[in-house]
């Protein structure tokens, strides 16, 4: 579908945008484990998660699912049992990612396939660590789905130093660590996303700027509630779109604020942008409160390397910010940009370009400098919804008869992106 996007004149009013998606994708794995009922409120009923799900539900799970709750009965440590036919997951790398490290423990077959994106992802990250642990994995001669996951009898405890900065990567090993007494340690040099580890409760330490994260099956997970914050990286479309409107005035209820996702506001409140921040609490151990945002002038700052892994997903959406700040946007030590949903370099500098913006393309990321000169050009969103998304607030923010093609695939983390759009734009 070709999507149009008219200018609007400005924003005002408040939001309270849906679940976070990597806490939603946890919470079903987490509750689809445990032994007994567990509901999750406010989960993200979009086709990402709703890919984890149809896998559980496909494992043996019974799963009761409501526009914003779910019910679910959660077969324990041995429950799981053979499904008839390959688990699809979709477009989403953090389903095949994350249950490949509880199917390396299961004591039967399993094979994972995806969309055409996803069959093109990196899948040797986590094949490598758990085929160290004693998994039977076959994936396609290019290292990517589908993937056959064999049952082996000799499972066991690894210590994995990290080579990836990678939270589903990382997840992955601990999800399987969940099935051994002996403790399974993985080593983060670069601080990624810690759901996995705050869900769970797991043991962490720190030492010189790194850190061990330990699992065994003590920290197998237990039937529980689960209350998920909004999502930060939806939220980010808003924010930078309210930053740079003029006269603007938004309110972003209930927004995950957890640190190793936290970044995208840090860096925008350095770019002079005016976000505060209200109402601070907790839910299942994650931060969230509520964000006031105002139109700001923006100034582009320089990004330092640590912080990338925490604003992994918004650096599509803070290019825009950085179109519309002073001086010239630049991004660098961001490879992982290509192996997402699509080649997100590539996706974001070809469609700059055709707008005519000023845009060097990196191996590890990419500047931007000038303005939106060239009308009436179609995007390309590669099947990407962030990348969707960002050209569509791009679109918001100047009109010139942008079109966007395969939008649809906003589905993916956000199938309400326009009517939450069409419910706070000036009339
Ligand atoms: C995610 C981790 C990130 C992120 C993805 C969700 C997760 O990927 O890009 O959208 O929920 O663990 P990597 O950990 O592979 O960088």
């Amino acid at each position: 579908m070709i999507q149009k996007i008219e200018k609007i004149s400005g924003i005002n009013g408040e939001l309270i945008l849906p679940g976070d998606k990597s806490i939603s994708h946890r919470a079903v794995m987490f509750s689809a484990m445990a032994n007994g009922k567990s509901v999750v409120n406010n989960y993200l009923n979009s086709e990402d998660v709703n890919s984890t799900i149809d896998c559980f539900r496909k494992l043996g799970c019974k799963i009761e699912q409501t526009e914003t709750d779910l019910t679910i009965f959660g077969k324990g440590i041995n429950g799981f049992t053979k499904p008839n036919s390959p688990l699809n997951a979709g477009n989403s790398g953090t389903t095949t990612r994350l249950i490949s490290g509880i199917l390396a423990a299961q004591n039967f077959e399993t094979t994972i396939i995806g969309d055409a994106s996803l069959s093109k992802r990196p899948m040797k990250r986590v094949v490598e660590p758990l085929s160290k642990m004693g998994a039977k994995i076959e994936t396609s001669k290019i290292g990517s789905l589908p993937i056959k996951i064999l049952p082996s009898k000799v499972l066991n405890a690894i210590e994995f130093d990290m080579d990836v900065d990678s939270a589903q990567v990382k997840s992955a090993v601990l999800l399987a660590g969940l099935f051994f007494n002996t403790e399974t340690v993985v080593i983060e040099h670069s601080r990624t996303r810690n759901h996995t580890e705050t869900l769970l409760g797991l043991r962490v330490e720190e030492f010189d700027g790194m850190r061990k994260i330990f699992s065994s099956r003590k920290n197998y997970p237990k039937p529980t509630n689960y209350i998920i914050p909004s999502d930060i990286s939806t939220a980010a479309f808003f924010i930078v779109l309210a930053l740079t409107s003029q006269n603007c005035e938004l309110l972003l209820k209930n927004v995950l604020l957890n640190e190793t996702r936290f970044g995208i506001v840090k860096i925008l409140q350095k770019m002079n942008g005016k976000i505060e921040i209200e109402n601070e609490r907790e839910s299942c151990g994650e931060k969230l409160g509520d964000l006031r945002i105002f139109s700001s002038q923006l100034k582009n700052i320089e990004i330092d390397s640590e912080i990338i892994p925490n604003i992994i997903d918004e650096i599509p959406i803070l290019s825009v910010a950085g179109l519309f700040a002073e001086g010239k946007f630049s991004i660098k030590n961001a490879k992982e940009l290509r192996f997402k949903e699509s080649d997100r370099i590539d996706a974001l500098c070809s469609n700059y370009k055709k707008l005519g913006v000023i845009c060097e393309e990196f191996e590890d990321g990419f500047s931007l400098s000038g303005k939106v000169t060239n009308e009436n050009i179609l995007i390309k969103s590669f099947n990407d919804h962030r990348i969707a998304m960002t050209f569509a607030v791009l679109g918001l923010l100047v009109g010139k008869g942008i079109c966007i093609n395969n939008f649809e695939s906003v589905a993916v983390s956000n199938p309400k992106f326009l009517e939450q759009i069409e419910s706070i734009k000036l009339k």
